[in-house]
């Protein structure tokens, strides 16, 4: 048995979905009823996750990959346009600009936060720009209120890219609330899952008007197609396992929250790691826990994760490199060097914090980077 992530069961993997009877419950009642695809456990799951997220729309897609590129084509990214992304993501913020025929430019990231610095975000703004995608990133919000105003000033959309982020809070306010629109990801180790999955969650209704249209071949109603579309439908197996991980979100945040503190703790006072650092006003969800080794540390990140490897631990690097040094994008995107990106990037590690790792896992990752450190 390997975990979704392909990591050997003897193990402690990064990502690890939690479900239980209730999940099976669930689709065992979709699969027991023949109506299986988008049908009314999609519409129970678009309101129950629009409540929670404190928005009055939510489109459900089948992938987080599928949310940005209909969200992106419903706010008007065509040819021409310019988005600014960070360079600490998923390729899939940046492609998807690609796949409308826009073009990704990108701006850097805070030092310590790794979330898009809204300074940087204005200096890569240029006459073709049209959307900001603020990036809430391993669960921690990106510094919205710096970057709404710098789109309210130049007239431009903020699409958050919450799909690491479920539940993160950002001045009192939930994750995907605050821009235009957001996307969220249901991936299998994502903070919630329905094992694949996505939604796009706005206030606006003519944006959710076309997200709609977009997931299900322009459609109006049957075979009445307004515009071309894709089939991005969420499943009801799907979905009804999105109520149930809904449910359970909160507890799931309390959870990787507590595993979070266990290791910041433990790993305090070591001069050569830098823990997260949830930034103020923010509610991280922990997502990732995501240790940055700093110069003197005394061996090499791969040395440190075979020792952590030997003791049961699985922990891997974070993105290899700036999103725009990707093959896949190379001569695609309008490239920025990004300095603290390029910096920080080769020394970021993620160590296991999901709800399913036990206290001495936690105990050993601590034990093994102290005595690593010579701590
Ligand atoms: C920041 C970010 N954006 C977008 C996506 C794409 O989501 P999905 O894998 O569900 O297509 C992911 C998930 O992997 C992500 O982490």
């Amino acid at each position: 048995m390997k975990s979704p992530e392909g990591i050997a069961a003897d193990m402690i993997p990064t990502g690890r979905p939690s479900l239980g009877a209730e999940e099976l419950n669930a689709i065992k009642e979709v699969l027991e009823s023949g109506m299986i695809v988008q049908g009314p456990k999609v519409a129970a799951f678009e309101k129950a996750f629009a409540e929670y997220v404190g928005v009055k729309n939510a489109v459900a897609v089948n992938s987080g990959t599928a949310a940005l590129h209909v969200a992106l084509i419903a706010v008007g990214v065509k040819p021409g346009k310019e988005v600014v992304v960070p360079p600490i993501t998923f390729i899939a913020t940046a492609s998807t600009v690609l796949m409308c025929g826009g073009q990704p430019t990108f701006a850097d990231v805070e030092k310590d936060l790794y979330t898009m610095d809204p300074r940087d975000a204005k200096k890569a703004l240029s006459p073709r720009t049209k959307v900001i995608i603020p990036v809430h990133l391993y669960g921690q919000a990106a510094d919205m209120d710096p970057l709404l105003e710098l789109a309210r000033e130049k007239g431009l959309v903020v699409l958050e890219d919450a799909a690491q982020a479920h539940g993160a809070v950002y001045k009192g306010r939930k994750a995907g609330s605050m821009g235009d629109a957001a996307c969220f990801s249901f991936y299998a180790t994502k903070t919630m899952t329905t094992a694949e999955g996505g939604m796009v969650v706005t206030n606006d209704d003519e944006i959710a008007r076309k997200c709609r249209l977009l997931r299900d071949h322009g459609q109006e109603s049957k075979y009445e197609h307004v515009i071309l579309g894709y089939n991005y439908r969420m499943t009801e197996v799907a979905a009804a396992l999105g109520l149930v991980q809904l449910k359970r979100l909160d507890n799931f945040i309390t959870r990787r929250r507590q595993n979070a503190a266990i290791l910041t703790n433990g790993l305090s006072g070591i001069g050569s790691v830098t823990p997260p650092v949830e930034g103020p006003d923010r509610l991280h969800t922990y997502y990732q826990y995501i240790l940055r080794l700093e110069q003197d540390f005394p061996c090499s990140r791969e040395d440190l994760i075979n020792k952590l490897g030997a003791e049961g631990i699985a922990s891997k690097p974070s993105y290899p490199v700036p999103l725009y040094r990707q093959k896949a994008l190379k001569g695609k995107v309008r490239a920025r060097k990004c300095k603290v990106a390029e910096e920080v990037l080769p020394r970021l590690l993620e160590l296991p914090v999901h709800p399913l790792v036990p206290r001495n896992g936690l105990e050993t990752a601590v034990a093994v980077i102290r005595s690593t450190a010579g701590q």
